[in-house]
């Protein structure tokens, strides 16, 4: 059987960035260097290598920089090109999208996430569509969307990645119920947001990479306030799931929170230690704090 095949991408960049302030206070949290790319640039390059082809990011207030990220700079261009610095400038233009390839949405009020995501809801129109977290940096061998894509391509239906954290950080998540199996992709039975201390279905938590049937739209526009007096994707969704299969894939990879400030320096020093140009430098340089 073949399934509507995943061409667009939210990505939601409206949020405050609260756990990262005061870095996060004029700059979008989305924009903090990780070695020496924004955040979004890596997640960009995640669903790019997934087959995304347009990408619609719901942004607000103070996040103009983000569009502007993804826009030429012409006095940068032509001082790195008359200065012979073409490596890097070819790095920046190969960033650049198509044009069209963009859209900007305004979420105006801090409603939720399932608000956000809803804010996209006529750019994504009637086809299956990925949401990516930008604050989960995500390293895997085959990118983590692409995982959620090929399971996608087997069962259809709705995915979310899932990870396993100790219980006793559950209810900081969503928390996914599954039916038991030893297959990284099981189908889910129930979920929470941010259950109760002791009272999570399950220590597999809902990690920043969905892909979503459009059906969740005129449920998000219905949604009433749940967790945090927030409009949250996961209460949707679980209406979703009275009609719709959802699947949980626990997918092969690490996960770096980086709106989160030891998330930020473990991702920071994680992958510098795998970039072959910076490794060894790293290593000298940071082998002087590990046995403090
Ligand atoms: C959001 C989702 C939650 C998910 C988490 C992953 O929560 O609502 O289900 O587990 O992202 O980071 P937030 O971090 O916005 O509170």
């Amino acid at each position: 059987m073949t399934f509507k095949r995943v061409r667009k991408a939210v990505i939601p960049v409206a949020g405050f960035g609260t756990r990262v302030l005061p870095g996060t206070k004029v700059i979008p949290k989305e924009l903090l260097n990780v070695v020496d790319r924004p955040i979004l640039s890596y997640i960009v390059a995640e669903a790019r290598d997934a087959g995304i082809e347009h990408f619609v990011f719901v942004t607000g207030r103070q996040k103009g920089a983000i569009e502007d990220y993804f826009d030429h700079q012409f006095e940068l261009e032509a001082q790195l090109e008359a200065k012979g610095k073409t490596a890097l400038l070819d790095q920046l233009l190969a960033e650049l999208p198509k044009s069209g390839e963009m859209s900007f949405v305004r979420q105006m009020q801090p409603l939720g996430l399932g608000h956000a995501v809803n804010c996209a809801r006529d750019i994504i129109g009637d086809e299956p569509f990925a949401v990516l977290l930008p604050d989960m940096v995500m390293d895997a061998e085959t990118p983590a969307l692409s995982q959620a894509i090929s399971a996608y391509e087997k069962v259809g239906g709705n995915i979310i990645l899932v990870e396993e954290v100790p219980a006793d950080e559950t209810h900081k998540y969503g928390v996914v119920a599954v039916e038991p199996s030893d297959d990284p992709l099981r189908r889910m039975t129930g979920m929470v947001e941010k259950p109760a201390k002791g009272t999570a279905p399950s220590n597999l938590i809902v990690s920043g990479r969905y892909i979503l049937q459009p059906d969740i739209f005129p449920l998000l526009s219905q949604q009433v306030p749940g967790a945090g007096g927030e409009i949250q994707l996961t209460d949707s969704m679980v209406s979703l799931m009275k009609t719709q299969s959802f699947f949980a894939l626990r997918y092969d990879g690490e996960t770096y929170d980086c709106g989160d400030k030891i998330g930020l320096l473990k991702a920071n020093v994680a992958l510098a230690l795998k970039r072959p140009d910076l490794d060894k430098a790293a290593r000298a340089a940071l082998s002087p704090y590990f046995d403090r």
